[in-house]
């Protein structure tokens, strides 16, 4: 067996060797945790750009390579040959299913599908002209008062009811947000359909007349569900992670997930991105835009491009400009002035050194808005369902979290840099 590897670190006389973790895929990881005990000092990285927070075995990125692996799988064959129920699986239990296991899994999230009608109040509590997402954030985080019988964390069957419950829901949770806002009556799931045109038919059907979901719309759809599943430790999945660590039920975990989603530098973005483009307008005007982006003063940027991880394509990207082109195409859509915008903005910024030295290309939102609108949806529409997609990428890195012996609350340190010590000052000498 090989040697344990070691790095060493020496400061102000100490030396302190710290263990060399060895990943199945990515880059050696430092283990620092004895740092403090062993040295007295604390380690300082604002944004986590080179902390690792956890262990995982869900989901891995080559960012270099423009890589995105879920349980090993790549991506682009899921989004190819898998549809979302069956990712979910996949996320949540580790394997891909046996056409016995996936029936199972999909009947028993048919069932779940419906709110308990007390929470139809809820939606009503709201003024109309509320953000889809604040609605969510409400009402997923009031499910604790609706389920309780699947609050306990201990309880391992308590666990898979509420992550059933949550994927199930969240779509109802999603379309009543929407209907509640433009004012009509909520519908109800139905559970002969797929979980993807349940979602269309709960968003887009009225009681006065039939609704026949397209199946070209559906699978899109359902790809934009698979595509937005799970992402490693982004920033609302850490969030996740850190209100489970405290022992918050599932419900209150996932509501501080959507929270954190909702800001434009994370799931807010695909909202800003189809903003930016319409703003744009024609592709007259994208040097423009293109100068404003690259000026220093101007804290414009564009929105869509760029990632943290990425530093190469977005794998997602790439099969989000497919299915762009396959439903503007389905729906008739020719010459669509902001695909067309898009299209070339794409090709200026990928031309223009500024984008390239710093590593900026294409993320998944950059044509999921173009996609979704085609559809139909409203901008405000576009987080909440980015945050169904990734409900089941929360609750599986819940479940995981959760499953590790290793767990602890998670508590970061800081760099103080405010006053020492000082003698409180009576108000009549300050
Ligand atoms: N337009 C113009 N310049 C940019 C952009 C952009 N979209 N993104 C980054 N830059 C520049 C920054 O100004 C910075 O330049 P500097 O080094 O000269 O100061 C450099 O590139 C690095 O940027 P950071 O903000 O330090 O990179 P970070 O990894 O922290 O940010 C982020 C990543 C937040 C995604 C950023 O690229 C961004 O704001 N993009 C636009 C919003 C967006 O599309 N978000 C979606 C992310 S994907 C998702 O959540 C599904």
């Amino acid at each position: 067996m090989a040697e344990p590897r070691t790095a060493k670190l020496t400061f102000d006389g100490k030396e302190i060797e710290l263990p060399i973790l060895s990943p199945t895929a990515g880059p050696d990881v430092l283990d620092i945790r004895k740092l403090y005990a062993q040295g007295d000092v604390f380690t300082y990285d604002p944004g986590f750009t080179s902390t690792a927070a956890c262990d995982s075995t869900i989901t891995f990125i080559d960012g270099g390579k423009g890589e995105l692996l879920h349980r090993g799988y790549p991506i682009d064959q899921l989004a190819e040959k898998s549809h979302y129920l069956e990712v979910c699986y996949l996320l949540l239990y580790g394997e891909l299913p046996s056409a016995a296991a996936l029936e199972k899994f999909e009947t028993t999230i048919t069932q779940h599908t419906m709110l308990h009608e007390q929470m139809g109040n809820f939606f009503r509590g709201f003024r109309r002209d509320a953000h889809p997402m604040a609605v969510m954030v409400g009402v997923v985080g009031a499910m604790s008062a609706f389920y309780h019988d699947s609050t306990d964390i201990n309880d391992p069957r308590q666990r898979e009811i509420a992550s059933h419950r949550l994927i199930a829901k969240m779509p109802t949770i999603a379309a009543w947000a929407y209907k509640y806002t433009i004012g009509q009556p909520f519908v109800y799931p139905r559970n002969d359909l797929d979980y993807a045109s349940n979602f269309l038919r709960m968003c887009f059907a009225v009681p006065a007349e039939e609704y026949h979901v397209d199946p070209v719309l559906a699978r899109a759809m359902d790809r934009i569900f698979t595509l937005h599943a799970d992402h490693e430790q982004n920033a609302s999945t850490s969030t996740v992670r850190l209100a489970s660590s405290s022992g918050a039920n599932p419900f209150a975990c996932i509501a501080a997930g959507i929270a954190c989603l909702w800001g434009p530098a994370h799931g807010g973005a695909n909202q800003a991105c189809l903003e930016m483009l319409k703003e744009i307008g024609s592709p007259d005007r994208i040097p423009e835009f293109i100068a404003r982006a690259k000026d220093k003063d101007d804290p414009f940027r564009l929105m869509g491009f760029g990632h943290r991880v990425y530093k190469n394509f977005d794998p997602r990207a790439t099969v989000m400009k497919q299915s762009a082109d396959e439903v503007l195409d389905l729906l008739g859509v020719e010459n669509n002035p902001i695909l067309a915008t898009a299209k070339e903005l794409e090709q200026a910024a990928l031309a223009d050194p500024y984008f390239s030295e710093k590593k900026l290309f294409p993320n998944v939102d950059f044509y999921s808005g173009i996609i979704l609108e085609a559809m139909g949806f409203p901008t405000s529409m576009f987080t909440p369902i980015f945050a169904l997609s990734r409900t089941v990428g929360w609750i599986s890195q819940w479940k995981e979290q959760l499953e590790d012996p290793q767990m602890k609350i998670g508590r970061p340190r800081q760099l103080y840099l405010g006053d020492t010590a000082r003698d409180y000052t009576e108000i009549e000498s300050r």
